[in-house]
């Protein structure tokens, strides 16, 4: 089973990216959206420290026991103001409960890294700081994908005459703002639906490999394409 979880809005890029690295698994999943989700951040209590198991009560714990049963994770957030949102920080700080006493409780489990900014940075803080959290926690990363945002300029009701914004900024002053000035949303963004797609199918891949070895079944039967190329 995968966790893919998005802390970004409803249907917004991060959501959109996460379930495509989901649907390409071919492998059971569940779908989280944070966005709604009231979720506080750690609060550096260690009530953790003796039994890995958060005392904080809120919408987290929920998540936390769907991550300890997942086998994957895909953890998509965006950049809210040069770093990830609140919501996604706040999700990932609370696994911290997870790593305490050479206990790493999601250690060996897979991970994919989704980052969602507008301006994309040549050092993508979203990224890194996901990365980071899986490396502590033990997570092997199989893949990344770097979307662009959809700069809220673009639906405030005022971005085409607003000189301290994103519109101005990349179209001029302009009367109305038509499809053709927008960002792509994640669809049309052939770059990243790559990532996802290859992401997806190499974390479907090594699941089901995992699977069938911990069956004690032997090797899947290769794909018509390389049976015959390999030799014993
Ligand atoms: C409060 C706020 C701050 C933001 N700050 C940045 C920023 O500093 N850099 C950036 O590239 N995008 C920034 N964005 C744009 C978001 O990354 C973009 O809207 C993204 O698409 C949001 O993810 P979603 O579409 O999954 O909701 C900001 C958006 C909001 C709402």
């Amino acid at each position: 089973m995968i966790v893919g979880i998005s802390a970004g809005r409803q249907k917004g890029v991060t959501s959109a990216a996460v379930k495509a690295v989901l649907e390409k698994s071919g492998m059971e999943y569940e779908y989280l959206s944070l966005s709604g989700k009231k979720i506080s951040g750690c609060i550096g209590c260690v009530r953790c420290g003796a039994d890995n198991v958060c005392k904080l009560k809120d919408d987290w714990n929920a998540i936390g026991a769907k991550l300890l049963k997942a086998d994957a994770i895909v953890f998509g957030a965006p950049n809210y103001g040069g770093t990830i949102n609140a919501l996604g920080h706040a999700c990932l700080e609370r696994m911290f409960c997870f790593r305490h006493r050479e206990v790493f409780s999601l250690a060996g489990k897979l991970g994919v890294i989704v980052s969602v900014e507008y301006a994309r940075e040549k050092e993508n803080a979203v990224h890194n700081f996901i990365q980071k959290v899986f490396h502590t926690q033990m997570i092997a990363i199989v893949g990344s994908v770097f979307a662009t945002g959809y700069s809220q300029c673009y639906t405030c009701g005022f971005g085409e005459n607003c000189g301290a914004g994103n519109v101005v900024r990349d179209h001029g002053f302009i009367d109305e703002i038509k499809d053709e000035h927008r960002p792509p949303h994640f669809k049309d963004q052939p770059e990243a639906v790559l990532q996802a797609h290859r992401a997806g199918k190499v974390l479907g891949s090594i699941l089901r490999n995992r699977e069938e070895n911990s069956a004690h079944r032997t090797p899947r039967e290769l794909p018509k394409h390389q049976a015959g190329k390999v030799t014993p």
